[in-house]
């Protein structure tokens, strides 16, 4: 009885060995060979990967620091801000330290661990755009309710229910990932860990881990494009109907958030739902998605935004004085 059970421990362990992975690590090929270009790419992104940074907590310091941006919108625009330099944070350092590695490695769990933050705030991000969304229908469709309906208690809700969301997706799609055997090439045509690369290499039929991350990754973003898109169109036929006195200013913000909201679902879309993957525009993506985005959200949100404009410039003259007192 007892070795039985020494027995059927000892098989599982065996089993669960087996299954485990012969890959403890995945070589990167980069964004291309020449060593030349390596330089200036390393240059390129150095820069970009510093002005997401600079940019990014600039906007956060800002909406902090200003009693007139303490508002839902704004709230939510900070906590973007912080996320999308999380997002970037994941790729961008690490691919800006191997330009000059011949072997770009990085160990299973490393890339395990990439997938799972990318997928946590690229969930969040996806719930703050579309709680951006209602913000604005709320603010311009109905704005004799938006004190009651956009109250401090609601929006910390969103945020806590943008980290929740994000962990939940992530974790669902890492489930999937986790368990696949890997005993193959290793070589990842990329320059971070994500799923549809990753799978690709596991050594075992993927078509159904493959339909699992169109249905989760591709559905959501999807679904979450329609959303955002058709409440634009209607606060922007709101608009249209009721020429407010702040109209301008009104279309001005739709039309920074219009633009974020292509720029961030325009590779995701193609990424995850679109089920014929053209090789080097995948690449073209996953550099636009990782290091152009997130500088252009913040970039986008103050030249756009005159409130913005205005708090930055208090917070310098701010600086100013206290740096002269002091
Ligand atoms: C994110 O939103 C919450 C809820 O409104 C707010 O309290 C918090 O200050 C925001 N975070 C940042 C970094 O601005």
């Amino acid at each position: 009885m007892k070795e039985g059970i020494v027995e059927t421990i000892s098989w599982n362990v065996s089993i669960s060995e087996a299954n485990h992975s012969v890959v403890t690590e995945f070589i990167f090929l980069g964004l291309s060979n020449s060593q030349e270009l390596q330089i200036f790419l390393f240059l390129f992104f150095f820069v970009f990967y510093v002005g997401i940074v600079l940019g990014n907590l600039l906007i956060v310091i800002t909406v902090a620091s200003d009693l007139h941006l303490h508002s839902p919108m704004y709230f939510l625009l900070a906590n973007l801000s912080l996320i999308d330099l999380s997002l970037s944070s994941v790729t961008a350092p690490k691919m800006i330290a191997d330009f000059f590695r011949t072997r770009k490695v990085i160990s299973f769990k490393g890339c395990l661990a990439q997938i799972f933050l990318l997928h946590l705030f690229g969930g969040s991000e996806l719930v703050i755009l579309i709680a951006m969304a209602f913000d604005r229908y709320t603010a311009i469709c109905k704005p004799l309710r938006y004190t009651t309906i956009m109250c401090g208690n609601v929006c910390v809700g969103i945020v806590a229910a943008a980290w929740g969301i994000g962990f939940l997706h992530s974790v669902s799609q890492l489930a999937f990932a986790v368990n696949l055997p890997f005993c193959g090439p290793n070589e990842v045509d990329s320059f971070y860990c994500d799923l549809p690369r990753v799978i690709k290499l596991a050594c075992t039929d993927t078509y159904r881990v493959d339909i699992m991350v169109i249905a989760n990754s591709g559905v959501l973003t999807v679904c979450s494009f329609v959303l955002l898109i058709i409440s634009y169109t209607i606060i922007l036929m709101t608009i249209q109907r009721h020429p407010l006195d702040r109209s301008s200013k009104a279309f001005s913000t739709l039309t920074a958030h219009i633009t974020v909201v292509l720029l961030f679902f325009g590779p995701c879309i193609f990424i995850y739902a679109w089920p014929f993957p053209v090789k080097s525009l995948d690449k073209f993506l996953a550099v636009f998605y990782s290091v152009v985005t997130p500088l252009l959200n913040p970039i986008i949100y103050t030249l756009r935004n005159k409130d913005m404009k205005t708090a930055m410039r208090r917070l310098g003259k701010w600086n100013r004085n206290s740096g002269i007192t002091s």
